[in-house]
């Protein structure tokens, strides 16, 4: 995909957004909320965590060795390659830590939808009071992070990390460190 056509792909959906904003009313409003459906979950929790928790959790531990206010280096922007790569500019500095704080928090409703199985074939422990006890902990976490991110206090950005940990750590101890992924002993109190 050419950035031109990614770039313009970004303008059709945001017209798209604001069209729809515009011409809502509070009958289509109530249209949408009845046709609205349940959360459903297509990934094991493992997945959940491998493609969300895990990369942003990582965003916000680089607060630790790179200053997200320094000035973006050379060179490196715009690079070629992977579209990853080559976007990797257009949201910079410390608004990916923002983003990355609000995607671990919104996704802990993630790891509350019912229906979702663990990677060992066992329904995510929905049902107990720890295991919600532990994602609504994970939420507070993250909105401490979020609070760091968006007054740009690099050294409190730094301290929340240690509570985004052990929030990750406080779940992890009960429902996933007792084997491997395929192991029966997780996801089980
Ligand atoms: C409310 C509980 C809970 C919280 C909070 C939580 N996790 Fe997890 N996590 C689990 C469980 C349970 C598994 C095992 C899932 C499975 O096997 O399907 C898991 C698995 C993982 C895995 C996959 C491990 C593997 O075997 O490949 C990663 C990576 C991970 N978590 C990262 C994180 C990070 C980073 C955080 C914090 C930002 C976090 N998790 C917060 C419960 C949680």
């Amino acid at each position: 995909m050419s950035r031109l056509s990614a770039k313009s792909a970004v303008l059709v959906f945001a017209t798209a957004v604001i069209a729809s904003a515009c011409s809502s009313s509070p009958e289509r409003n109530v249209t949408a909320a009845a046709a609205n459906p349940a959360p459903k979950a297509v990934g094991t929790l493992a997945q959940v965590m491998r493609g969300i928790y895990f990369p942003n959790a990582n965003l916000l531990f680089d607060v630790q060795q790179k200053d997200p206010g320094a000035p973006p280096g050379s060179g490196a922007d715009g690079a070629r390659g992977s579209v990853t790569e080559q976007f990797a500019s257009i949201y910079t500095g410390w608004q990916v830590v923002e983003n990355a704080a609000i995607s671990i928090a919104e996704s802990t409703d993630l790891l509350l939808v019912p229906g979702r199985y663990c990677q060992n074939g066992k329904p995510v422990p929905i049902d107990r009071p720890e295991f919600i006890q532990a994602a609504q902990g994970m939420r507070q976490a993250a909105l401490l992070a979020l609070e760091a991110a968006r007054a740009k206090d690099r050294e409190k950005a730094i301290d929340t990390t240690n509570t985004i940990a052990d929030g990750c750590a406080a779940c992890h101890e009960v429902y996933r460190d007792k084997g491997d992924a395929d192991s029966p002993a997780r996801c089980t109190p």
